[in-house]
């Protein structure tokens, strides 16, 4: 990081000098980390709107202009020129691969796809009307205890296995999920099937009949993986890195990501903005729902739109919306009524003053849940994708996490209201 300039602060009469460092792209950061020990006081930003947690090499967001890189490379590229794995190279290694480097890759990824045989007995502990995203925490977490060769943090070599093992098992953990959900017997992985095949077979394959994967699906599925591989320092991403700064093993840290994606303003709005264009049910329902999202009073917010950072269109929104028409279209479903209600929906928010002034434009979520639909996978399915694929993302930012010389343990103050110091009361007394 380049600094040079100072940013100047005056507080309690005293004036006090910060460091500011400049990025490749994007806002400069003032340095604060000396300014509790100049000035006894802390920084004040619940929710981090303002704060950078760190310095990162793998994503770029510009939310005014609707941009989002991965290692340099614009999305829109990468969704429609490359695939899931050679992105999954590029988050972890900071290039895309050449030809031998994702043979390798793509065949240690491969190989890893089976969970260890007794793993199947912890998805028979969970009720068969489990949501998928408990028995994901649950069983993503265990794995700490079957590859206790892959969890010391500080070895290069193990970071690098278990990021390959997390990437290659994800897809069979949250298959599994599916399936247990619905009472069908495990479908084991296979190594003749490119990633994303690999996982809708052993989705939807069942052991009676052989089952082909449609290439149109396999390619949608694989496209919806690359748009949601990792979004710079959002919340679940942000859980991972304070997990992992503790040393906590990497198995550990990704099931703390997937319980906080879980949440229905995170990674649980793909299921929600379903559930909620469901209950809108029709497109004359839509001024009545619109009204209720901009009333303060009412809870209610368009899921699907908004988000913290972009401030323009979410250029994954785009890529999503044309996957969505594809989908549709393979699977020949003209009028689907939740489509309809989605098309006319997002055409008056974005011609209504309200949602035009708060810069509330669809995000990826907003798509996401008809693709996802249309494809054959119920909602509960949804937010285990989302996780699916945001596991490379995680797992790249707890490894850059690892190897930065600065990296401390996470750990941010308070402003502190409650009682000032007071004695203990007897209880005769109270
Ligand atoms: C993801 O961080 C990431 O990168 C996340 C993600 C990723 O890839 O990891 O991109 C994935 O989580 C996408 C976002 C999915 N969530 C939703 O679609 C849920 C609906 N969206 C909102 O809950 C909200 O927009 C958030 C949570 C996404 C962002 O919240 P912020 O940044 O804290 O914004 P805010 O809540 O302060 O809202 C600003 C204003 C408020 O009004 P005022 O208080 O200023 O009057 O906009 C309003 C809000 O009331 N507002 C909405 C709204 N979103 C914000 N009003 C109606 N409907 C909405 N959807």
């Amino acid at each position: 990081m380049s600094g040079s300039d100072n940013a100047k602060l005056s507080s309690l009469g005293k004036d006090y000098d910060f460091g500011i460092h400049e990025g490749t792209v994007g806002p400069s950061v003032i340095d604060v980390s000396s300014l509790y020990g100049q000035t006894g006081q802390f920084t004040y930003d619940p929710g981090f709107t303002s704060t950078a947690s760190c310095k990162s090499e793998i994503t770029f967001i510009d939310g005014e202009e609707g941009v989002l890189l991965h290692r340099g490379y614009p999305i829109e590229q990468l969704a429609d020129q490359g695939n899931f794995i050679e992105t999954c190279y590029l988050l972890l290694n900071g290039e895309l691969p050449n030809a031998a480097q994702l043979e390798e890759f793509e065949g240690a990824i491969t190989n890893h796809t089976m969970l260890h045989e007794q793993m199947n007995r912890f998805f028979h502990g969970f009720r068969r009307d489990a949501h998928p995203m408990a028995i994901m925490v649950g069983v993503v977490g265990a794995l700490s205890a079957f590859y206790h060769d892959s969890t010391d943090v500080n070895d290069a070599e193990q970071r690098k296995i278990a990021s390959r093992r997390l990437i290659a098992k994800i897809p069979t953990i949250a298959a599994m999920a599916y399936k247990y959900s619905i009472g069908q017997p495990f479908v084991y992985p296979r190594n003749d099937l490119d990633y994303a095949s690999n996982f809708l077979n052993m989705c939807f394959s069942v052991p009676c009949e052989e089952t082909k994967v449609n290439p149109v699906l396999a390619r949608a599925m694989d496209r919806i993986f690359i748009l949601h591989a990792d979004h710079e320092q959002n919340a679940s991403t942000s859980t991972v890195r304070l997990a992992g700064s503790s040393g906590a093993n990497p198995f550990a840290c990704v099931a703390a990501g997937i319980a906080c994606l879980w949440g229905p303003s995170h990674g649980g709005a793909n299921e929600a903005a379903l559930d909620m264009l469901a209950e809108i049910g029709s497109v004359d329902r839509i001024p009545e729902y619109v009204a209720k999202a901009k009333d303060k009073n009412d809870p209610f917010r368009l899921i699907g739109f908004g988000h913290r950072v972009y401030k323009n269109y979410d250029p994954r929104a785009r890529v999503m919306q044309k996957t969505c028409h594809e989908v549709l279209k393979e699977m020949g479903i003209k009028d689907d009524p939740l489509l309809d209600v989605a098309m006319e929906l997002e055409k008056i928010a974005l011609e209504d003053p309200y949602f035009v002034e708060k810069k509330l434009y669809p995000n990826i979520d907003f798509y996401s849940g008809i693709t996802l639909k249309a494809m054959g996978f119920p909602t509960s399915m949804f937010t285990v994708l989302f996780a699916l694929a945001r596991t490379v993302g995680w797992i790249a930012q707890w490894n850059e996490m690892i190897e930065d010389p600065s990296q401390r343990i996470g750990r941010p103050r308070q402003l502190y209201i409650g009682s000032a110091p007071r004695d203990y009361a007897d209880i005769k007394t109270r």
